[in-house]
């Protein structure tokens, strides 16, 4: 484990961030909600697959989760304490539009406005993503994210949450890493809706940024026009295991599925040739029609970066090999046309994810997207480290690697921001202890410890120590309040 220095001290690591910096916490809804019968929400795909035998470990459902559906008012009041700037949080689309051409229901609306009320009333900034991968079973029973038409459905979603909330919310974001919604949910299987067909996670891609350049569109209309609108990407810091020119290629690929069929199309209104080309056998991309790259570059105010692990890769594997890419185990890769890519582990810590613990892959990232985007403000909207967590008889839970983790990172934020990019805010991953996907509950990622027996919050102390280097960042640049958007 890395020890602390000067730089990474909580007042080392305020200096080096800019007046105005945004200190936050990230969250998901299904992740934390629970209360998946309450007040007319209808089940999500990831309702459906955590039911599905085998798909979650343990059987692990987010049926109850943290509960925090009922328990906002305790989540609030402990972001309040530790002097949190922000809260990202996201909507449930089932909450909000039940029934297939149904209207909006009002009751589902509701939490989401007790939740920003509170927010408000404890002076933290509401950050709302409207899609963090828990698409209504309706839609993917009518094809999800390869039907076209999602993307259309997710539009009028955006209009429906913009108009309630757009009075109280300053940041929106339509999705959280599209990748893992395409690749993973329709590659490798590993995630909700658990398909393993390469061509439908390509155009399940394609319909995913459509329906974000869609959402810009709608949420400009009906939001006041200071709003900040951004993107959530999870661009991966892509090395190559050595110069041979098998791992250059391995890298070249890897880098063109994690970032360029991204970044190219929401900056540039274009595809990288190249992918275009190494997937060729597997899809001839004819789910592209006209006009619609011109929607998915709308311009945002703001890119969200969320970071954990960098990505070094090799070719020339062989069938069989473990392909060891972090994402979980599945026979079927979420890198189409990259059978022959392995993943490998950089040398030194990791965490209870085994993933390795290397802040300059985030320091990378950050350089990579603002040299793409120059000009565009960023957000490290997710960030932070699961390890296993144990309470002492005392009740206190000290987590030093993952306050190792977060103050590194940190670290690596001001290196970026002296280098000249323009981070606005952290966003730590998580508030707390969640539903980890296809992990249930076996990895815990949050500053604040949940008890999912009993429902009971304890602050962590990378909790604490989270609120000492805000406190810091706060006292040198004289802010009294939590800055906002
Ligand atoms: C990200 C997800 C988030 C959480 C973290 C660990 O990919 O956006 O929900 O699962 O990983």
């Amino acid at each position: 484990m890395r020890t602390t220095t000067e730089e990474d001290s909580p007042a080392g690591l305020a200096d080096a961030l800019p007046a105005g910096f945004l200190w936050g916490a990230a969250t998901a809804s299904y992740q934390i909600e629970g209360a998946v019968d309450a007040d007319g929400r209808s089940p999500s795909i990831w309702d459906t697959f955590s039911h599905t035998p085998g798909r979650v470990r343990d059987g692990d459902t987010g049926d109850v989760a943290a509960d925090h559906y009922h328990r906002y008012r305790t989540d609030v009041a402990l972001m309040g304490g530790l002097g949190l700037g922000a809260y990202r949080f996201s909507v449930s689309w089932s909450r909000v539009l039940p029934e297939p051409g149904g209207r909006a229901n009002a009751r589902g609306l509701a939490f989401y406005e007790r939740l920003v009320d509170a927010l408000l009333e404890a002076g933290v900034v509401p950050a709302l993503t409207l899609y963090h991968w828990d698409l209504p079973q309706y839609l993917q029973d009518t094809g999800g994210w390869t039907n076209r038409d999602t993307a259309a459905r997710f539009a009028e979603y955006a209009d429906t949450v913009a108009r309630t909330l757009g009075d109280r919310v300053p940041m929106w974001t339509t999705l959280n890493e599209p990748w893992c919604s395409a690749f993973l949910g329709y590659a490798s299987g590993v995630h909700a809706p658990g398909i393993t067909d390469p061509a439908a996670a390509l155009t399940a891609h394609h319909h995913l940024l459509l329906a974000h350049g869609e959402g810009v569109a709608a949420l400009r209309a009906a939001l006041p026009s200071d709003r900040r609108i951004s993107l959530v990407l999870n661009p991966a810091a892509v090395r190559a295991a050595s110069d041979d020119p098998v791992d250059v290629d391995a890298a070249r690929r890897i880098d063109g599925l994690a970032n360029r069929i991204f970044l190219d199309p929401v900056l540039r209104g274009s595809y990288p040739a190249d992918v275009l080309a190494d997937t060729a056998s597997v899809t001839d991309w004819s789910h592209i029609r006209d006009g619609d790259l011109a929607a998915i570059s709308r311009p945002i105010d703001e890119m969200g970066v969320n970071y954990y692990t960098p990505s070094l890769v090799s070719g020339g594997a062989k069938p069989g090999d473990p392909r060891n890419d972090g994402h979980g185990v599945s026979a079927y890769s979420p890198w189409p046309a990259c059978d022959d890519v392995r993943f490998r582990h950089t040398p030194g810590p990791r965490t209870a994810m085994d993933w390795p613990v290397d802040p300059s892959g985030l320091y990378d990232v950050i350089m990579r997207v603002r040299s793409e985007a120059p000009g565009l403000p960023l957000l490290v909207t997710e960030n932070g480290a699961a390890y296993d967590d144990t309470i002492a008889p005392d009740g206190v839970i000290a987590d030093p690697g993952r306050q190792a983790y977060i103050a590194s990172h940190l670290a690596a934020i001001g290196r970026a921001v002296a280098d000249g990019a323009d981070v606005r805010g952290y966003f730590v991953w998580s508030l707390m202890d969640n539903f980890e996907w296809a992990y249930g509950y076996a990895k815990r990622f949050g500053i604040i410890h949940v008890d999912f027996a009993t429902g009971r919050r304890t602050l962590k102390d990378s909790a604490h120590w989270y609120a000492s280097v805000i406190a810091a960042h706060r006292g040198r640049n004289g802010d009294g309040e939590p800055q906002g958007a």
